[in-house]
């Protein structure tokens, strides 16, 4: 159990890979605050049928007071926080195309959640991490961001900002024995992602597993050893890094 005693928040937990994280560190022994603009019911019902720790919260990340009712929340249910995945982000509904046409309400919100929303659920937990004598901020950042993927500019922009506030938080926050990594998938094959691609799934998938050493395509699965490892003492002379899990797509 790499993650005994552990207590976890993370942010977009009502499905996809938010939900894989959550399922996948609880049966680590973490114990789970699973939070989300939606429902993250399902998500607390499939860890305690499988045994584990799990409560559940609404947040909005983008609003800052709704970050710190999470926070709360958290502390309330579990009585500390040593791990905050954030996870939230707006990716599969987002409307791609050259980036002279992108549209401005869609950048803002993008800009709103995927960025502002990072670095507000930091300043709510930011505490509670201190008070447990330090702890790992895990950021989900997209290998979008490094490789500067095509007709979603907000998008692009959005996860490289991710990986410049990981750096610069892990630096604030050494001294707090607070790590801060990012993990920069590439697609996976998620509900978001067939949303993303739309009609053109099928091809993308090809074309993305081709342009990867390991030419198959990013599971689920695949990422939470990851994130396991980041949240968990096995990484805990590593801080301010961009892990990439692509296949081998990046290296940077
Ligand atoms: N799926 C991929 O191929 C892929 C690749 C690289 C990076 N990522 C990143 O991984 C993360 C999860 O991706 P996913 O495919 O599971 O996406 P998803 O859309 O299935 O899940 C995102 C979750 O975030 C929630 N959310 C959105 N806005 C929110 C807000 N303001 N406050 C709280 N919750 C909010 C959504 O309700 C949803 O449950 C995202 O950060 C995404 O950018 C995904």
């Amino acid at each position: 159990m790499q993650l005994q005693d552990k207590v976890v928040v993370i942010t977009g937990a009502a499905r996809g890979l938010g939900r894989a994280y959550a399922e996948a560190m609880a049966a680590e022994g973490a114990s789970v605050y699973a939070c989300d603009v939606n429902s993250c019911d399902e998500t607390v019902a499939a860890i305690t049928a499988a045994g584990g720790s799990a409560a559940s919260g609404s947040v909005d990340i983008s609003s800052m007071e709704s970050c710190q009712a999470m926070a709360d929340g958290a502390v309330a249910a579990f009585g500390r926080i040593d791990v905050l995945v954030n996870n939230a982000a707006l990716y599969g509904g987002l409307k791609g195309g050259r980036f002279e046409s992108l549209d401005e309400d869609q950048w803002d919100a993008v800009m709103n959640v995927n960025i502002k929303g990072v670095w507000q659920t930091c300043k709510a937990c930011v505490n509670p991490l201190r008070k447990a004598g330090g702890g790992s901020i895990i950021n989900i950042a997209s290998l979008a961001a490094v490789f500067g993927m095509p007709y979603g500019l907000d998008y692009v922009a959005s996860k490289a900002a991710v990986i410049g506030m990981t750096r610069g938080m892990a630096r604030e926050l050494g001294g707090d024995s607070i790590r801060v990594n990012a993990v920069a998938p590439s697609a996976v094959m998620t509900e978001s992602t067939s949303e993303f691609f739309g009609e053109k799934m099928d091809k993308a998938k090809v074309v993305i597993a081709k342009g990867q050493v390991l030419q198959r395509n990013l599971e689920t699965h695949d990422l939470t050893g990851t994130i396991i490892y980041l949240a968990s003492d096995n990484s805990a002379f590593v801080t301010g890094q961009t892990h990439m899990v692509d296949g081998g797509s990046w290296f940077l």
